[in-house]
């Protein structure tokens, strides 16, 4: 616990507080490199805050609970903030959303605040960012800083796509002066792949997507920030001057205020929605917290504001934060807890992957127990040692990280761990290979990699087994009855009656379930199968342009990576697998024992004749008189391949209405021809793309 070993005499607990808080608010604002978990920063605050109330003769001005941030760093040039850009109370449970409720009636001079809307927003996690339009053109970009003072970043922000350079007069004049203020962010999706970017050149991740965008910001070289895919909402005007008469921008409440930033070409969260009342807003926030992860980005908490403009100037503020709004934190993704060893886990290819056995901790909602390290170099990158204290995140449904180490200064650090050189299960060497990042356990016979392989086979995206995971497919090899996957279909009730804690029922249940699964089509076959690089899209694919499994098995590289989807690293791979005698056996057994080996309607669109025999065509939209399914069948009647996603096979893209924004930009971005609509049928009649 971060408050424990704190002075506990009053006067020496608020310095040791106010000093340790200065301490990480630089390491935050200023360093972009957090040591302790936003939670923990929080009790700090909250803590000091409570003895500063309690003992009003230790309050100070200078404490960090009266101002906002850290002063800026020297990087970049100065910003004075005509408005403050200040800073948000917090609430943690709803309870202190009512007394926050019952401060703002006595504000305003009223019994409650029932009657009253407000704006309830989603606290996104980056970077507060005040950006200034002068005469309707983007002049200016600066950080929260202190609130009073920011960091000049105008270059950088210039970089971001969803910042526009000049404010759209269509819908009404724009102001002379807007200065906006917004959250300057990483999406959750882009994050993820920048971390995998990281992991794959051996280089550090980022420890969390408001990390990432700080980081992303603070470039001394804008191009460097170009790369990055920040985005940026708006969510609060700062400051308004020139405001023309019967200005979309002339507003008295929030709402108005937001509609008119977006009819001016500024992003607004979507999520944003305005309410009456207390409890709704409450109400609000919980659908919030629980659409969390469904979100484009991280969030921390939920804003609340007060939407009278009128109102708001009643309530006024504080020296640090308005009482007209208030954030209501979410409980946070991050959580300190002990390392208490690192092991390794072999996976179904033989990789062998770190991971961390940690105390047991609640993050986001759920224990977590076990941690993923990635890979050797990580470890090391992260320099995480058993014994010491770690940061743990886990954001939705994306297994829980160990973020890094939280370094205790007084405190003499433990050994580093080493990485094992063989196989914990099967004692074989774990083997590296020259500028990979993973490391193998290359015996074939291991029996870690044979019980991940048959757990892989039965789970739900291959061919759905119920009742035979992990625990009995060990139980299982152990007792010699399964070594591969055809040994499970010849599995008898005798054989079963053998395994200790198998009823006869759950020995018929099982044995139902493996029956079943010879019914699943050739696609999860394939999943099952483990082919190295082949997930369930591309055998889907596979599946469904080659038909049967003997097709599969005789198709060459060159036909295979001809299937929409299809690259020349998973076509080798397919081939490579096929090709090998082991599985060979394993595939003519299957056969034998009566498994499906076709797709439903797989290898019928590519034998058709037509115009558009050997060309893929993508529609996006809605088309006229059609439904989607039957827009795909008539393209395929016309001896084409219709699917979902562009690439550069496709023949050409048939936008409708509303067509899908990601396969536009694709089809843009990869030159690939696009028709109209309306001009659909010239496609399928002629097979060429109709012109003038
Ligand atoms: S309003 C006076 N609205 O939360 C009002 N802030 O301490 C000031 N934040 O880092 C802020 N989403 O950047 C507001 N919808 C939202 C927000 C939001 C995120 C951030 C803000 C600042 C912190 C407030």
């Amino acid at each position: 616990m971060i408050l424990d070993g704190l002075p506990t005499e009053p006067s020496d607990r608020v310095d040791a507080l106010r000093s340790l808080i200065a301490h990480h608010n630089e390491r935050y604002h200023v360093l972009d490199a957090p040591e302790i978990p936003d939670a923990d920063y929080d009790r700090l605050v909250v803590e000091l805050r409570r003895l500063e109330s309690e003992y009003p003769e230790l309050a100070s001005e200078s404490s960090p609970t009266q101002g906002v941030g850290a002063a800026p760093s020297s990087l970049f040039s100065p910003v004075t903030h005509q408005v403050p850009m200040m800073s948000l109370d917090n609430a943690f449970d709803d309870e202190e959303i009512h007394a926050w409720g019952l401060r703002l009636a006595r504000a305003l001079d009223r019994e409650d605040v029932n009657d009253l809307r407000f704006s309830v927003e989603p606290k996104i996690d980056g970077v507060a960012m005040s950006v200034t339009y002068v005469g309707g053109i983007f002049s200016q970009a600066a950080t929260r800083g202190d609130g009073v003072t920011g960091e000049d970043v105008t270059a950088n922000v210039a970089t971001i796509a969803t910042v526009p350079m000049e404010l759209d007069r269509t819908n009404g004049p724009v102001p002379e002066v807007l200065e906006i203020r917004g959250e300057v962010y990483l999406p959750t999706a882009a994050f993820e792949s920048m971390n995998e970017h990281q992991r794959l050149v051996g280089a550090k991740e980022f420890a969390n997507p408001r990390n990432a965008a700080a980081g992303s910001l603070r470039q001394k070289d804008p191009s460097v920030t170009a790369t990055r895919p920040l985005a940026f909402l708006a969510y609060q005007i700062g400051r308004l001057e020139g405001v023309a008469p019967s200005s979309p921008f002339e507003v008295s409440s929030h709402r108005a205020a937001l509609d008119a930033l977006h009819h001016a070409g500024l992003p607004i969260s979507p999520d944003i929605v305005s309410v009456v009342g207390l409890d709704a807003v409450i109400e609000r926030g919980h659908e919030l917290e629980a659409q969390r992860h469904d979100l484009a980005y991280d969030v921390d908490g939920v804003v609340i504001k007060l939407d009278d403009v009128e109102l708001r100037s009643r309530a006024g503020s504080t020296s640090r934060a308005p009482r007209w709004a208030l954030a209501r934190k979410l409980p946070p993704e991050e959580q300190a807890t002990t390392l208490v060893h690192i092991e390794v886990s072999i996976g179904r290819t033989g990789r062998a992957t770190p991971y961390a056995v940690l105390k047991p901790v609640v993050v986001a909602g759920s224990t977590v127990t076990f941690a993923t390290l990635h890979n050797q170099d990580q470890v090391v990158i992260k320099d995480v040692r058993p014994g010491e204290t770690v940061i743990v995140r886990k954001a939705g449904d994306v297994i829980p990280e160990v973020v890094g180490p939280v370094l205790d200064p007084m405190k003499k650090r433990p050994s580093v761990w080493t990485f094992p050189t063989n196989c914990p299960t099967c004692d074989g060497p774990l083997v590296r290979l020259e500028g990979e990042s993973d490391t193998y356990c290359v015996n074939l016979d291991c029996s870690a990699q044979r019980d991940q392989r048959l757990s892989h086979f039965a789970s739900r995206s291959a061919m759905d087994i119920e009742g035979l995971g992990e625990k009995v497919v060990e139980r299982l090899t152990a007792a010699g009855l399964v070594a591969d996957v055809a040994d499970l279909y010849e599995l008898t009730a005798e054989q079963l009656s053998v395994l200790e804690g198998m009823g006869e029922l759950s020995a018929a249940n099982l044995l139902g379930a493996i029956d079943a699964s010879r019914d699943q089509p050739l696609s999860r076959l394939l999943v099952g199968l483990g082919v190295r690089h082949l997930g369930p899209t591309g055998a889907k694919q596979v599946a469904r342009a080659m038909g049967d499994l003997a097709a599969v098995r005789s198709a060459g590289g060159e036909e295979l990576s001809s299937i929409e989807g299809i690259g020349p690293i998973i076509a080798e791979s397919v081939t490579r697998f096929m090709a090998n005698p082991t599985n060979g056996l394993v595939l003519d057994r299957l056969v034998a024992l009566g498994l499906t080996t076709t797709e439903p309607g797989g290898g019928v669109a590519s034998t058709r004749e037509g115009p558009l025999t050997g060309r893929t065509v993508v529609v996006t939209g809605a088309v006229p008189s059609m439904t989607r399914e039957e827009a795909d069948a008539a393209v395929e009647l016309a001896g084409g391949k219709a699917t979902g996603s562009v690439s550069k096979k496709t023949f050409c893209v048939v936008v409708g209405d509303a067509p899908g924004a990601s396969k536009v930009t694709k089809a843009e971005a990869l030159g690939i021809p696009m028709v109209p609509a309306e001009r659909f049928g010239e496609l399928l009649v002629t097979g060429e793309i109709p012109t003038g």
